[in-house]
């Protein structure tokens, strides 16, 4: 008998869209369609409880879908603690101090895990991507509408970094200085924005001395035209799952039973 495939469900909720799909847990790719939908204005709880629900039902009426239930892993822009949501970057305050876990569970009518988004693509990027097999300490940084983290080392992720809010050379929040967004917002070519760039991964480097850097987020497609305009000395190579790092990722961690 041909062995059956680990399958999982990530959802990904962003400010701009919530995506999601089946995983093949032992691929780390996604079976079938990918399902989207865009994020409802500001990003509200009941609104997004709502989208999440209809991509789950798209999720599941696939063909590739399999009739009994999947592990269900979501990530969203926010620190995670044990189930709770504690800030909310790009989506509705009321998110800060809410029992999010509990609530996708209820809504979803099934236990769910829920992490950081950036924490849910480097976990992607750790077990199935860019850093697939390295057991030393890998930094992941999503470089998007803000900049978001992941520390992972030996394979075991320490979550909700978020360093992207470093204060460094009089910027008190640097994402807003050196996110892809601001690099949009201000018209700033590549040699421009990875001066803002470089100092950030050095400061990084001092603080972690991570074995290597992974760049995760839309620009990791265009990684070749401006990662070698960072200047660091440690090795900073582009994501390999794109933009489906955060789905793997946190169907991953739903087949952990994260907490
Ligand atoms: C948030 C992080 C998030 C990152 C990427 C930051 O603004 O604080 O929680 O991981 O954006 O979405």
């Amino acid at each position: 008998m041909a062995k059956q495939r680990r399958l999982g469900i990530g959802i990904d909720i962003g400010g701009t869209g919530i995506k999601g799909g089946l995983v093949d847990l032992d691929k780390g790719r996604l079976v079938g369609e990918r399902c989207k939908v865009k994020t409802p204005s500001g990003a509200p709880i009941e609104p997004v409880l709502e989208a999440v629900t209809t991509v789950l039902d798209e999720i599941r009426a696939q063909k590739k879908a399999p009739a009994e239930p999947v592990p269900i892993g979501l990530c969203m822009p926010s620190i995670v603690v044990h189930g709770e949501s504690r800030t909310a970057a790009n989506i509705d305050a009321e998110w800060i101090g809410a029992p999010a876990r509990t609530l996708f569970s209820t809504t979803i009518g099934q236990p769910v895990s829920l992490v950081n988004d950036a924490d849910a693509a480097g976990i992607g990027e750790v077990r199935y991507g860019a850093a697939k097999g390295d057991t030393g300490s890998v930094m992941v940084i999503t470089l998007g509408t803000g900049i978001g983290s992941a520390l992972i080392h030996g394979g075991h992720l320490f979550p909700n970094t978020e360093l992207g809010h470093l204060e460094l050379d009089g910027h008190p929040d640097y994402e807003r200085y050196a996110s892809a967004r601001a690099m949009e917002r201000e018209g700033l070519d590549y040699p421009e924005w990875c001066k803002r760039l470089t100092p950030y991964f050095r400061k990084l480097e001092r603080l972690f001395a991570p074995d290597e850097f992974i760049i995760s987020g839309g620009v990791s497609k265009r990684a070749d035209e401006f990662l070698p305009l960072i200047d660091i000395d440690t090795p900073i190579l582009a994501a390999k799952l794109k933009n489906n790092a955060g789905i793997v990722g946190a169907a991953a961690l739903g087949a952990d039973g994260w907490d």
